[in-house]
């Protein structure tokens, strides 16, 4: 009834009635989160240095979006993330292949289901691992977060002597059956299907058992989209688009690239001409990098002086916080505080952090932790005796600081501050982890798509040699400089 009644208005108003239905939300866009490591769900296609998300998922996305009269923008995140992003109102809704479980329903709402699929268990064609019964023993791997990785566990609760390996990303799983790591995965058919058909080493076994695993667009809690997306997707089903949809994606290979790649027995031969075409792709990820790394020394190294200072001033109170500052950003894992960071701005601040925000922030307070110990040993290299020249003279404290002591401090920890930035350069490839197509992510964004590994990576690795080695040159030529001037 409501879709007659919108069609009409629609004929009548052209898309006026698009913009009234977006309008009433307050917005005329809206956020998708999904994890593109899906292929024919959701996937990146790469177009020399063009990359999108497409698939099922990404169609049947834009078909309720323009419906909706709303324009539509993806983004992306580790599968495991998904949840916590429409929790933190990161995203509208997400879109991933996702099954409805009464574990997730505690925390999202879900729509109707949209399309059903089953598991499998892929595994090397020689190694006839086709039931669950033939997993006994076997190293086994899922994509963590899934059901997948539930199933697994309801499988080795009945089968003895399982060992479950948990990835982030499907295309990890196949790369990991292929070199040997890992006996099987357990992946979704459809998604099975694709890999399968680019390694045709590989081979996949539909798992019998009466659950299917639905697929269904994910809100966070109280979501007023639920109802309208719900509409849309039964009048797609009703006008057979989801049927067509499916076809377009499931029944051909949609892998843009067929190409089988190495297996463990066939050695490592690499082929970095099948890359050739992404490499634009993966370049565009250098001034990304240098710019946090740059971004993050400079604040860290003010941030880092600040607290030098608090602990050589001589007033215990600021001692004492500064040193536990110190003791909390050096005494656990940047990765954490990336995460923390992350996912905890939104709610604990109500502001929604960028990912490459939210990368700078952990960073600069990290290194500031860091930059700390450094400056303050160098402060303490400088004689004491300039010190109390300064002070007989009556020069104020901080000017003394200013204009005496930290250049000299500052000369002097230079190499330490090189170090410390090529750590930080290394280190931004953590970002990829929360989504900003760095080089790292943009070598596994290519990996993926081509189901291929070793050769983007190196490729990255690559890059990152000749930036470091290109700090490291341009650092002894300022280190020189400054020598030459003393
Ligand atoms: N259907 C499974 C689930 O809901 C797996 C989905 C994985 N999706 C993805 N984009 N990697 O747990």
């Amino acid at each position: 009834m409501f879709f007659t009644a919108m069609a009409v208005i629609s004929i009548i108003t052209g898309h006026s009635h698009s913009l009234k239905a977006a309008s009433s939300l307050g917005k005329d866009t809206l956020t998708m989160i999904t994890s593109p490591d899906y292929p024919p769900y959701e996937f990146y296609e790469t177009q020399g240095s063009d990359r999108q998300i497409v698939g099922f998922d990404i169609d049947i996305a834009k078909t309720i979006a323009q419906e909706l009269g709303f324009k539509l923008k993806v983004m992306e995140s580790d599968f495991n993330g998904l949840i916590p992003a429409l929790q933190a109102n990161r995203a509208d809704f997400v879109m991933a292949g996702m099954t409805p479980t009464p574990e997730r329903q505690k925390n999202v709402d879900f729509s109707i289901i949209y399309y059903e699929a089953k598991d499998t268990i892929v595994a090397p064609k020689t190694s006839s691992l086709k039931q669950p019964q033939d997993l006994a023993g076997k190293k086994v791997g899922v994509q963590l977060g899934t059901i997948q990785e539930q199933n697994a566990q309801k499988i080795a609760q009945k089968v003895p002597g399982i060992g479950l390996k948990q990835l982030n990303k499907v295309p990890e799983l196949i790369q990991e059956i292929k070199s040997g790591r890992i006996d099987a995965a357990i992946v979704e058919d459809t998604v099975a299907r694709g890999f399968a058909q680019a390694n045709p080493e590989l081979e996949f076994n539909v798992i019998p058992s009466e659950s299917v695993s639905g697929s269904a667009i994910a809100f966070p809690q109280g979501s007023s989209l639920v109802k309208p997306f719900n509409q849309v997707l039964q009048q797609m089903q009703e006008q057979g688009k989801l049927e067509k949809l499916a076809t377009k994606w499931f029944s051909q290979n949609t892998a843009t690239n067929t190409v089988s790649s190495p297996s463990a027995k066939d050695g490592l031969n690499l082929d970095f001409t099948r890359i050739i075409p992404d490499i634009p792709f993966i370049l565009k990820g250098i001034p990304l990098t240098l710019l946090f790394t740059l971004l993050s020394v400079f604040l860290g190294l003010i941030w880092g002086t600040v607290l030098s200072l608090c602990k050589i001033i001589g007033i215990k109170p600021l001692t004492w916080v500064a040193n536990a500052y110190t003791s909390v950003f050096r005494g656990t894992p940047l990765l954490l505080q990336l995460a923390l960071v992350y996912y905890a701005t939104p709610q604990l601040t109500g502001y929604q952090i960028s990912a490459l925000e939210a990368g700078v922030l952990t960073f600069t307070l990290n290194s500031g932790a860091y930059m700390s110990e450094t400056i303050r040993g160098g402060i303490q290299a400088v004689d004491k005796g300039q010190s109390e020249a300064a002070m007989s003279m009556g020069v104020p404290y901080w000017l003394m600081m200013r204009d005496i002591i930290l250049p000299q401090a500052l000369k002097n920890i230079l190499p330490a501050l090189v170090n410390e930035t090529i750590g930080l350069l290394k280190d931004s490839a953590l970002v990829s982890t929360i989504g900003v197509v760095e080089i790292l992510r943009s070598a596994q964004i290519v990996g993926a798509n081509k189901y291929i590994y070793f050769e983007p990576l190196l490729f990255a690795g690559l890059i990152y040699y000749v930036l470091v080695m290109g700090l490291t040159f341009s650092a002894s030529v300022l280190e020189r400089r400054l020598r030459q001037g003393e």
